[in-house]
């Protein structure tokens, strides 16, 4: 096989319910993940020895000065770990082009992961060899980084544990997003460790956090309203601390219409929730003017994890 692209969507937070700090320097997490149409693409080609290239997408404006090329690319681990468990050398050049903003609290270099590791067990499959399947990727993908396993699988899914625990949730129909990214990313332990030292300092011990049955019934029933209504982040207050402009843009998209409204993950992207395609492309519209977002791109969501193309 000569080359093999993967393309893989970015992930919103539908609630990330932060519970105690563990042992082993992770939150225990309830963490509903839902993947939108927003994707890098991993190209898979045989090469000497590996290598990685980023660029940004053609008509992204993306900035991929920050990711790393070298052997720490959380891509090329992938890439590594699918060779290791074929028992083959990792003789390949990945071609990331991203889309998904980098350090944004979209799970893009998890996303690049994801890809990896299905581009790679696809180039590798010989047909001798046993293919991977798709849970023995999950399984790879989960000692990579916590929301690797989700890049794999894609749709909407709870996680718990660190995240890396997966279960699908029942969906209906189709959610319209519009993303507001900002210059310069957040890093995700510096976030956790701001949500830690607030909580700390008001004197709250953490709780063990709960799926939100409101959240769950909003998604099952496809009710856009009641899912914008039942969003919620707790490292919101920890990454709006860290970056408070975040607050002008989250309040311009409410203002300006949106059902619902919050950071992304660890940010400092924020999220906000249309009722209909047409309502999503009148805030986009709104909030570009507004000057409050480095871009602002719609996406839709769920749609499906790493699939070759
Ligand atoms: O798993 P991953 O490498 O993506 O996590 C990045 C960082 O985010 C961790 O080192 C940790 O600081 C924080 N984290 C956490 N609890 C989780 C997931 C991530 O504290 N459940």
């Amino acid at each position: 096989m000569s080359a093999v692209t993967v393309r893989v969507p970015a992930k919103v937070n539908l609630q990330l319910g932060v519970g105690p700090l563990r042992d082993d320097g992770y939150h225990d997490l309830v963490n509903v993940f839902h993947a939108v149409s927003l994707f890098d693409e991993v190209t898979a080609r045989p090469a000497e020895r590996l290598e990685i290239r980023v660029e940004a997408a053609p008509h992204s404006r993306v900035a991929v000065g920050g990711v790393p090329t070298g052997g720490d690319n959380l891509a090329a681990k992938a890439a590594r770990a699918v060779a290791a468990r074929l028992g083959t050398e990792p003789r390949v050049a990945l071609r990331i082009r991203k889309a998904i903003p980098v350090a944004g609290g979209m799970a893009g270099g998890s996303a690049d992961a994801a890809a990896a590791l299905v581009a790679c067990a696809r180039l590798w499959d010989d047909r001798e060899r046993p293919a991977l399947s798709r849970d023995d990727l999950v399984e790879i993908g989960a000692d990579l980084g916590s929301d690797v396993p989700f890049a794999v699988l894609g749709g909407t899914a709870v996680g718990t544990g660190r995240g890396e625990r997966l279960t699908p949730a029942l969906t209906r129909g189709v959610f319209h997003w519009v993303f507001a990214t900002a210059d310069g990313g957040l890093s995700t332990p510096a976030v956790y460790g701001e949500c830690d030292r607030i909580r700390l300092a008001e004197g709250r011990p953490p709780e063990r956090a709960e799926v939100s049955e409101a959240l769950m019934t909003a998604l099952a029933t496809g009710d856009a309203k009641a899912l914008g209504a039942a969003l919620t982040n707790d490292l919101q207050p920890a990454a709006l601390s860290l970056r408070p402009s975040l607050r002008r843009t989250l309040d311009a998209g409410r203002d300006l219409g949106a059902i619902g409204a919050l950071v992304s993950g660890s940010g400092p992207t924020c999220a906000f929730l249309a009722e209909t395609d047409e309502d999503a492309a009148g805030l986009a519209e709104a909030l570009d003017g507004a000057g409050v977002a480095a871009q602002v791109v719609r996406a839709s969501g769920p749609v499906p994890g790493a699939t070759v193309i």
